[in-house]
């Protein structure tokens, strides 16, 4: 195995699925209980304010007292042990990566922790429910609360930096991502342009298995601290 000195991780939600935190397009997920269309766009929550904080109030409060898993501190490992920079780029809202000790963390898709002004754009940390009557401590304005979350047709955050480092990366392991929404499902091709070995762990093949040269199948909690240790013995 050669000695990697810039790796970049892709993680989704398979990788907080045995955390306790469901999935989105697996049998029982997300997808297959709410229509996206109806609780994460902007045209949902200017029709639907209410409906679309009450769907992420339930998800904020389905985030209490989990932790984070064996895959989470493999990973944590690998940043702080292996020579190589590591950035790790979630599509995950929860705050799994942080609690396992993960430092240089991009959510690409926001955090469920998070509350931003739809008004003035101003951001904060949040635990509590959002309603539509809290007032933004910015500008003073009410109704704009929402999630600090990307919601669909929105643009995801610090994708020049992604790029960046996909760019330059000579590994690219994406975990526990169906590979079924863009960007972060064209981020393999990236790395593949810049040369970079590019390895899929996940529970099954993603839609785009096939663009990976390695490819290990199985739980997060077992395929990614067997992988963390192969990198950090070679
Ligand atoms: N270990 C490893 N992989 C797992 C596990 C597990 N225990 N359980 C499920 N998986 C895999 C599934 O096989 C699937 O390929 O994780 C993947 C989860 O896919 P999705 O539910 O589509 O989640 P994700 O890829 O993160 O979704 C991407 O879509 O809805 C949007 O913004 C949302 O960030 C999300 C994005």
């Amino acid at each position: 195995m050669p000695a990697y000195e810039r790796i970049v991780i892709l993680t989704g939600a398979g990788l907080s699925a045995e955390s306790g935190l469901s999935t989105f397009r697996d049998k029982d997920g997300i997808w297959n209980k709410y229509r996206l269309e109806d609780v994460a766009t902007p045209e949902a929550f200017a029709r639907d304010p209410e409906g679309v904080l009450e769907f992420y109030n339930a998800r904020r409060k389905s985030n209490a007292g989990v932790k984070a898993n064996a895959a989470h501190e493999a990973l944590a490992r690998l940043e702080k042990d292996h020579p190589a920079e590591v950035l790790t780029v979630t599509q995950n809202i929860d705050p799994l990566h942080e609690m396992a000790g993960t430092r240089r963390l991009i959510h690409m898709h926001g955090e469920i922790l998070k509350a931003l002004c739809a008004h003035c754009g101003a951001k904060e940390p949040w635990q509590d429910d959002l309603t539509t009557d809290l007032v933004c401590q910015v500008c003073n304005r009410a109704g704009g609360m929402r999630p600090d979350v990307v919601w669909f047709g929105e643009m995801p955050y610090r994708m020049e930096e992604i790029y960046e480092a996909l760019a330059a990366c000579d590994l690219f392991i994406s975990i526990g991502t169906s590979g079924t929404v863009y960007p972060a499902a064209g981020f393999v091709m990236e790395a593949r342009s810049a040369g970079a070995h590019t390895v899929e762990l996940n529970l099954e093949p993603s839609e785009g298995a096939s663009l990976f040269a390695e490819a290990i199948h199985g739980p997060a909690t077992e395929v990614v601290p067997a992988y963390v240790d192969k990198l950090l013995s070679a």
